[in-house]
């Protein structure tokens, strides 16, 4: 089966090389000829575990290849998929689909045969049978069907959920749409994954609400952890207590400081303006929104109280900038507002992340970028820890604590205790949900 994959970022790219190892045949189409070079080349341009290897085989196997040109790369495929960017637009929350289009009327101008049109970015209810409109409008007797098919990997387990997913959603019109979608995924459906075959809005609209949940599962825990610091209680232990109940799960119930990424502010700000066009406002989401922003802020405020009341003249070392591990993604992630509230309020910050260097750069001036976590902490006041790399979960404390001007830490992932920081010899020590009340004299 030939298939055609355009846009070539942390979907499409995954995408196109898990369908080719799938063994189907696959183009890679991306508008921006940095990447196709750098593709050529066999390098990878994002950071994703396991996926330059799988890419060298499948490109070595002769099924996968890139290009800048779309006509070719559609030429002969049953099914294109649209990978690019819905970005949020400016000004009002809804999801930007100038890229969606473009691509939806190119696909229209070059395609000769039958082909599905699969959406495959993140993109509000009714847009594919706006995609139909474009296409038809564009290239009248061209025969064609349009398919939602939205992605649920995430960034930094991309590979392992492409290829083994909770469930594949797929939205179509028609039995020949669906036969062709099911050829896509047959490798999934003979081992038994979950294909769900849906309506156009229906999966659409599975994609919005299923972020929209998971944003609010975590900005709810992120709220009882404010409480549990005022009243005594250990947000791990009531995370464990609740997660174990299965009706509500483990998963997403880790405390931190604010939700980020690619996916769910954009997401939760294009359903709330859904809702606010239909009349239905999404006043939970809304409020998920606002309280995320919420938690940012009160981050800032700890970490002010851990440096006395004023950023001025401290020394900082941020550990983690990616909104979170094995990513280099920095798209809203928390240390964008975090990191700017301490360099603005006089603070000299240095930062070390795995990944995080090449995007970071640009967006977070006036830090100075360390590789090493102990350097970076070398006479600094204070240090952060802000993405949970595993680089930073096995922490010499001691041999940190030892060189630094004054022994702080405020741990925003929780990886380590009162006590741990204690017995290293930290004077201070935060996290999020612990009460304060279990002062470094007290001990844990
Ligand atoms: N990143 C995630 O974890 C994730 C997960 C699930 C769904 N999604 C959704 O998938 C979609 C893509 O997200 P992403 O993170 O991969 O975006 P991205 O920004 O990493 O990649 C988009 C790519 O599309 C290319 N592009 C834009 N216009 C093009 C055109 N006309 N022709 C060819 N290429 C073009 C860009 O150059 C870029 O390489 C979004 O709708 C997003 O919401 C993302």
């Amino acid at each position: 089966m030939k298939i055609a994959v355009i846009g070539t970022g942390y979907v499409g790219l995954v995408s196109g090389v898990c369908f080719s190892d799938f063994g189907h045949d696959v183009v890679c189409v991306d508008k921006d000829p940095a990447k196709i070079e750098m593709l050529e080349a066999g390098q990878v341009p994002i950071f994703e575990p396991g996926l330059e290897d799988l890419m060298a085989k499948n490109v070595e196997a002769g099924r996968l290849t890139f290009t800048r040109d779309l006509a070719t790369a559609i030429d002969g495929a049953e099914a294109v998929f649209i990978a690019v960017g819905t970005p949020t637009r400016r000004g009002d929350g809804h999801a930007d689909l100038t890229f969606v289009m473009a691509v939806a009327e190119e696909i229209a101008k070059a395609a000769t045969h039958y082909t599905v049109i699969v959406t495959k970015s993140t993109v509000p209810v009714g847009t594919n049978r706006q995609v139909k409109q474009v296409v038809r409008k564009a290239n009248p007797d061209l025969d064609f069907d349009v398919a939602s098919n939205p992605e649920f990997l995430r960034e930094g387990a991309a590979i392992d959920d492409f290829m083994r997913p909770d469930r594949v959603v797929v939205g179509v019109q028609t039995d020949r749409a669906a036969q062709v979608m099911a050829d896509v995924y047959r490798p999934l459906f003979l081992r038994d994954f979950p294909i769900v075959t849906t309506d156009l809005e229906s999966a659409e609209m599975i994609k919005y609400a299923a972020n929209a949940f998971l944003a609010t599962k975590i900005t709810f825990i992120n709220e009882i952890a404010a409480l549990c610091e005022r009243t005594g209680a250990d947000i791990k232990q009531v995370s464990k207590g609740m997660g174990l109940d299965g009706r509500i799960g483990n998963k997403f119930l880790h405390a931190g400081p604010g939700y980020g990424g690619s996916c769910f502010p954009k997401d939760t700000k294009a359903l709330a303006r859904i809702g606010q066009e239909h009349a239905v406002p999404m006043q939970i989401t809304e409020t998920v929104i606002k309280v995320n922003e919420e938690v940012k802020r009160r981050m800032i405020d700890k970490l002010l109280d851990l440096c006395d009341g004023t950023f001025n003249g401290k020394t900082i070392a941020v550990l983690g900038v990616t909104f979170k591990p094995n990513t280099d993604d920095m798209r809203d992630a928390p240390a964008l507002t975090i990191i700017p509230a301490m360099v603005g309020g006089g603070a000299k910050v240095r930062t070390v992340d795995p990944q995080g260097m090449h995007e970071g750069e640009a967006l977070l001036p006036g830090v100075k970028w360390m590789d090493d976590p102990y350097k970076a902490a070398r006479n600094a006041d204070l240090v952060v820890i802000l993405t949970e790399w595993n680089e930073f979960r096995g922490l010499d404390l001691k041999r940190m604590a030892k060189h630094m001007a004054t022994a702080r830490m405020a741990d925003l992932r929780n990886i380590y205790s009162t006590k741990d920081a204690k017995r290293a010899g930290f004077q201070a020590y935060i996290s999020i949900g612990r009460s304060p009340l279990e002062t470094m004299d007290e001990g844990a």
